[in-house]
């Protein structure tokens, strides 16, 4: 039986997207609409595992969504809605929390990272964080998920969840395995201040990310002091490759102009660093910022963006149950 292909990928609504969202997740999202049914997911319930003020996040939630609008989703082939309007994410999530593992859990890195040194006052959600992820996924039988590299062992574990549910329920193929799509070139992008860190919405620095709705004299200031090197841009890659935050900036011009590395350190090898920025900051300056102005002008008609959430909340609850109440089924829930 050849199984239908369905894309779900979710993204916090914690404030300002910035450009590693953009090339490491909702570029694909756009283009991968084209081809499958795609459900785009603003995850506010995960966004709470760490305290939000109550108003910034439903401003917050608005603004995700009106960045996907912005950046090309288009949600009459995309469902686009939020997660705490589907209430069969948290009763699939409770479920799954009852299949994954406490040692699984304890190998999660991000919430190593996120909850500190002191791991005894981060919340049982956080903790809990990569169970509700697999829950998204697998509510609705998702069997694509497009993430940045960040994600990759979330999703290993939903498989693993996956996996385990389908064998303790003697349900072969059940939940299909979902398979991770993450861009090859832009798995990963660094913040501007320090090349081995990735570029974060949670990094103090407003300096180290580009953020889409940055005008273009932030994005000239911030390429402008932009960590790179002291030395002219190397000759090979081999020689870049040990220089984070050169390798960085031009990963993202790559990725900007649609050219390979090699393409890229032709045509810059030798030269000073400003030369390289001067050109990142047009091509990010010509993408970026009618993006953000295009956000701006949604987030002006509130009623349309809420008019959207809940079109999609009612395309993906239809789906959602129709997949729950197998779901009890199979556990003998009545
Ligand atoms: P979040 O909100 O942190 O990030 C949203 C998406 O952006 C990608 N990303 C990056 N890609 C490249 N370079 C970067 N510096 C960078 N920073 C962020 C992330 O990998 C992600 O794809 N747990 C998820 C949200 C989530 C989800 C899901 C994703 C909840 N449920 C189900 C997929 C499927 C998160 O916190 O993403």
């Amino acid at each position: 039986m050849i199984k239908k292909k369905l894309v779900f990928s979710g993204v916090q609504p914690t404030g300002n997207l910035h450009l590693g969202n953009y090339l490491g997740a909702l570029k694909n999202f756009v283009s991968l609409q084209k081809e499958m049914e795609c459900i785009y997911c603003v995850v506010d319930l995960h966004a709470i595992t760490t305290f939000q003020k109550p108003n910034d996040l439903q401003n917050n939630v608005l603004e995700t969504v009106a960045s996907f609008i912005s950046t090309g989703l288009d949600p009459n082939k995309s469902i686009i809605f939020n997660q705490s309007s589907v209430p069969g994410h948290t009763e699939l999530a409770w479920i799954l929390n009852c299949v994954s593992r406490i040692g699984w859990l304890n190998r999660m890195t991000q919430f190593k990272d996120k909850a500190g040194s002191d791991k005894e006052k981060a919340s049982v959600g956080l903790y809990v964080y990569p169970n509700l992820m697999a829950a998204d996924i697998l509510l609705y039988k998702s069997t694509h998920v497009p993430v940045g590299a960040d994600q990759k062992q979330h999703l290993e574990l939903s498989r693993d969840i996956a996996q385990k549910f389908n064998n303790d329920f003697n349900c072969k193929d059940f939940f299909p395995i979902p398979e991770p799509l993450i861009p090859k070139k832009v798995s990963r992008i660094m913040s501007l201040r320090d090349g081995t860190k990735k570029m974060s919405k949670s990094e103090e620095s407003d300096l180290s990310r580009i953020n889409l709705k940055d005008n273009a004299d932030e994005i000239i200031k911030k390429i402008k002091k932009a960590k790179s090197d002291s030395e002219p841009i190397p000759e090979n890659l081999s020689d870049l490759e040990k220089k984070p935050e050169a390798l960085n900036l031009i990963n993202i011009y790559a990725e900007m102009t649609r050219k390979n590395l090699e393409e890229v350190l032709n045509e810059v090898a030798g030269k000073e660093y400003s030369f390289l920025k001067t050109n990142l900051s047009e091509v990010l300056i010509s993408e970026i910022v009618p993006i953000g102005k295009e956000i701006k002008k949604l987030l002006d008609d509130k009623a349309h963006l809420m008019q959207i959430l809940k079109k999609g909340k009612e395309k993906a609850n239809i789906i959602a149950e129709e997949n729950l109440k197998n779901i009890r089924e199979k556990v003998g829930l009545i």
